[in-house]
Order: C-alpha cells, then structure tokens, then sequence
C-alpha cells in the first residue's frame, strides 16, 4: 500500500510517499480502506517536529480519517465489511476521565495515523459514522469534532438558548458554529476577514467581530449581550486571546482551553477568573462516548462539516501548506481513490 511518511526528519520535504506492506487484521481488529483525511492544525505541529520534538520516525501523519471496513480480524463484533467508520483520536479512551495510557494512544503521533491506503485499528478503536455524510464529511469529525463536541456539550453543559463565542474560522471553530446551530445555541464568531464573517453568517452565527480591526474586541462582545458577557468561550487562540475571552465570559461562565493558535505562555489578570468565579476547562479531544453521541446528533439533524477544499492523496503536501496558509474556511481534507 501507499502511505506518506514523516522519514528521517521533521519538516515538510520530510513528508514522503512510501510503500508499505499492506496490513493485516490481526485478532480484534478491522481493516480499513481509507477514503479522506482531514486535517488538524496539530498534525501540521506535529510534521514540523512543534508537537512532540521526540516522537519516532518513521511517521504516518493524521489523526482524523474515515473509510470502509475491507476485512476483520478473528472475535470481532462491533463492526463488519462494508461499515463506514473513523478512527478514534485516542484508540483507548472509550469513555471517562482521560489518563496517561489512554492518551499514549493516539494516532498521527505516537501511533501511526490515517495517511495511508490501509489502516488496521482494533475494533474499540472505530466509530460508525452518520450515514448522510461524504467521506470527506466524516474524517472531519475525530479530532475537530470531538473536540467541539466536548466543549459545548459534555464539558460545557450547554443547553438552548446559552450563547457561545468562537474564534476564527477554522476547522474547530466551523464544526463548533454547526453544532451550535443543532443545539439551538446563539453563536458569536470573531474572524480576520470580513468576508468569512460573512460566510460565517450564512452558518447560522448572529454575532460577527473582526478581531484585526477590533483587537479589544470583548467590549463588542458585551455590547452584543447586553453587557452579561458570553455562557462559554471556545478559546482556540490560547495566550494571545485569552485576556479578551476572560473579559468576553458571563460572570460563572466557562472558558474551554483548546488551542494555541496566538501563543502558549498567557499572562492573565488572574481577578478576571476568581473574581467571575469562572471556570477554566481544559479539553483534549474527547472520547468514544462523546463521538457516538455526536454522531447521534450529527445524523438526526442532518448536519453537514463544512470542507474547504479536497486535496487529492498524491498532493498532501500541498493540504499542509495551506493550513499553515490559513486561508481555509472549515476543514482541508485529503481524497483517496
Ligand atoms: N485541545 C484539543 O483537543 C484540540 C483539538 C483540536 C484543535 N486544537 C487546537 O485548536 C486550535 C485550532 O485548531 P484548528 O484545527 O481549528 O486550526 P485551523 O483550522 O488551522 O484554524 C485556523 C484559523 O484560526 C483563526 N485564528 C488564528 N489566529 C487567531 C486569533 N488570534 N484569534 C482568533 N482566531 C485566530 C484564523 O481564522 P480567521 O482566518 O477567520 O481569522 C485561522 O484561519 C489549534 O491551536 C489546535 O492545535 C486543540
């Protein structure tokens, strides 16, 4: 089979096409054609050696794909040939509180990930997906899914009518828009660019911010509701945005640590946290549980990930670079025949 590889260093020359013996399904597992990939903006980090400077080569990058079940290994039951699934962020975080084991499991670093023809994963390791969606709709859901899933939903509690506020719009931040949507919640959405705000809005989102032209820009956010401030904030920007997300929250409100995308070391008003008795929650993805009710919610609702574009599996490198661009709207997913 073919699969591209992070060889003998880290860096995007580093990313090559290679050939591998197809896998097998060995006791309890299931192999699986893979038909897309979506990317993370961890899976860029982690070409580039920024994730896990130590990780072993060689790598397959990827955490998030989907495909169809092509074979299945000796006891296994929850899934057959022909079943649409994805792969699990973490393999072994099936429901619970996360801990070291499960989270060694991850694929696209530590494990070998999802760029690639064939993948055999043990069957725990695999979700069925909602049956409307393209394959490229689907491989969006493991990581930017789960991870907006477990912040509006199981973390955060949300329930119709709250309001959230999203950064950007990318890949976590569009899902968590949709999910919105399907929950009944008033999402407010900050962006770069008047023209995705706009984009933004046609998704259902009734608060847009340009945070280049308002880099202050909770003080919008109060005056959009009505000076209480927001129920959650999906913080994506990390260091360089949570200031404004801590001036942005409803006093007892929630802000959920995602991302990094504007920095890692935060120097915070620390009277923004105790004085609003926030509550700060850290998410990591999320797991099976989560998934499969998510995917309840994504099918009773026909809810569709919104792609930016496909790029087909010889040019993945070029998928990176257009994340590391940051041009996209949504999700850049990777197509295989
Ligand atoms: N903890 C977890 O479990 C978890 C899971 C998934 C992702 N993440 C992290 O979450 C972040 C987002 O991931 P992603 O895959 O959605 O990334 P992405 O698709 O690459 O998001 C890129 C977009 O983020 C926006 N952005 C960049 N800087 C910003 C800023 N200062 N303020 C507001 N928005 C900003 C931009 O939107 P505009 O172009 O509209 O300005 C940009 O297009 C990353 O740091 C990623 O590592 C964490």
């Amino acid at each position: 089979m073919r699969t591209w590889e992070i060889q003998s260093g880290f860096g995007l020359a580093n990313l090559r096409l290679a050939e591998r013996p197809d896998p097998r399904p060995g006791p309890g597992q299931v192999l699986i054609r893979v038909r897309a990939v979506s990317l993370n903006y961890r899976d860029l980090l982690m070409v580039e050696g920024k994730y896990n400077p130590k990780q072993k080569l060689p790598l397959i990058p990827c955490s998030d794909g989907a495909g169809e079940v092509v074979a299945i290994g000796e006891g296994v039951t929850r899934v057959r040939p022909g079943d649409r699934v994805c792969g699990i962020f973490a393999q072994r975080w099936i429901a619970g509180e996360p801990d070291r084991e499960r989270l060694r499991s991850t694929l696209g670093g530590p494990l070998d990930g999802m760029l690639a023809e064939l993948v055999a994963l043990p069957e725990e390791g695999v979700v069925v997906v909602p049956p409307h969606l393209t394959w490229e709709e689907a491989a969006t859901l493991p990581c930017a899914g789960v991870t907006a899933w477990s912040a509006l939903v199981t973390h955060g509690r949300l329930t119709a009518g709250d309001t959230v506020l999203l950064q950007g719009t990318g890949g976590v931040s569009i899902i968590a828009l949709q999910l919105a949507q399907l929950l009944g919640l008033r999402a407010l959405i900050t962006s770069s660019s008047d023209e995705k705000l706009e984009r933004a809005r046609q998704l259902g989102a009734s608060g847009l911010i340009n945070y280049r032209q308002k880099p202050e820009w909770s003080g919008a956010v109060r005056d959009l509701t009505g000076g209480a401030g927001v129920d959650l904030v999906v913080e994506v920007g990390g260091a360089g945005t949570l200031e404004q997300s801590l001036r942005s929250v409803r006093m007892g409100g929630t802000v959920c640590l995602i991302g990094n995308l504007a920095g890692l070391m935060a120097q915070v008003p620390l009277a923004l946290v105790f004085m609003q008795q926030v509550r700060l929650q850290g998410i990591l993805v999320g797991h099976r549980e989560g998934f499969e009710a998510m995917n309840r919610a994504i099918a009773q609702h026909g809810m569709r990930p919104v792609i930016d574009r496909t790029v087909p599996f010889e040019d993945a490198p070029a998928a990176f670079e257009l994340m590391a661009a940051s041009g996209h709207f949504g999700k850049i997913c990777i197509g295989l025949p």
